[in-house]
């Protein structure tokens, strides 16, 4: 039996059901085009894909931000999207972006969910909060306010302040860009001790390889709004399929870079 990092409760992991997903804005093209993964409890699942293709709109449904126009997403075997599924599981997005309070400070951006969930005392919640600061560096942080903090000070903050929800199913969106590579690679092991220690499942969009094929279970490639292929990384790696291998290996050319070809078909 593993227990919660924070509170020391019983932690039981929890499973993510895509099934065949579509989603449409507005009349326009679907953005994400009969999507469907299972994310087993416990497991890191990555998805990776260029930009634009999908991948934030993904994991917001999977948070239950927003809803599928046609198919369905469940955590733990429930509707996201609904209220009472959020009393029952222990679910936390990190924003691309962060989305902390900026009228709050950072102390009190961790803090305001455990003083809403009542979880734990005034000085219990302090005790959460300044560890959680700590595993993330951030601790000289607390008295500041977002905007005075660095884009990648805020990822950590955002980090910090996920952790502190004591969160069964943890989301990141690029939970390692505009950070250092030391930094990166403290944020990768934190997803992985989460996963190995505390049986967090994890779901990890990202462009970062280093973190997809050290920490990743099984990793999807999101292309067009459409799943190319869910594979592990080993046989990621040993993948043939030119998509792929040119999406993971890119090749820098400055004899021929690909702007050049662009302005050529521009004036043609
Ligand atoms: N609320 C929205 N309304 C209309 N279109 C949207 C909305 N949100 C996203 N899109 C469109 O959906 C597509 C996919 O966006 P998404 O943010 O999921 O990309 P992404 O894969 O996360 O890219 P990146 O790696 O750059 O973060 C884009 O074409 C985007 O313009
Ligand atoms: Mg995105």
């Amino acid at each position: 039996m593993t227990r919660n990092p924070f509170t020391g409760a019983e932690a039981v992991a929890v499973g993510v059901e895509v099934d065949h997903v579509f989603k449409e804005f507005d009349g326009g093209q679907d953005v994400l085009r009969n999507v469907s993964l299972r994310v087993e409890p416990g497991e890191i699942f990555v998805i990776m894909g260029p930009s634009g293709s999908g991948k934030s709109v993904l994991l917001r449904q999977i948070a239950g931000l927003d809803t599928p126009t046609s198919g369905r997403v469940l955590v733990d075997g429930l509707d996201p999207a609904l209220e009472e599924t959020r009393a029952k599981v222990r679910l936390a997005l990190v924003f691309q972006a962060g989305a902390l309070f900026n009228s709050l400070s950072v102390y009190d951006n961790l803090a305001l969910y455990p003083r809403e969930h009542r979880l734990g005392n005034e000085a219990a919640i302090r005790a959460k909060v300044t560890h959680a600061l700590k595993i993330l560096s951030v601790e000289d942080a607390a008295e500041k306010f977002p905007s005075e903090l660095s884009g990648g000070m805020k990822k950590r903050v955002a980090i910090a302040r996920a952790l502190v929800m004591e969160p069964q199913l943890l989301l990141y969106d690029e939970p390692t860009s505009e950070l250092d590579p030391v930094m990166s690679a403290t944020i990768t092991e934190i997803i992985a001790t989460l996963k190995n220690e505390y049986s967090v499942t994890s779901v990890v969009v990202t462009h970062d390889r280093e973190l997809a094929l050290t920490i990743g279970n099984r990793i999807a490639i999101l292309m067009d709004g459409e799943i190319l292929l869910i594979a592990t990384p080993d046989e990621l790696r040993a993948s043939k399929d030119p998509r792929i291998t040119d999406f993971l290996n890119p090749v820098i050319d400055i004899q021929h870079p690909r702007f050049k070809k662009l302005e050529t078909q521009a004036t043609t």
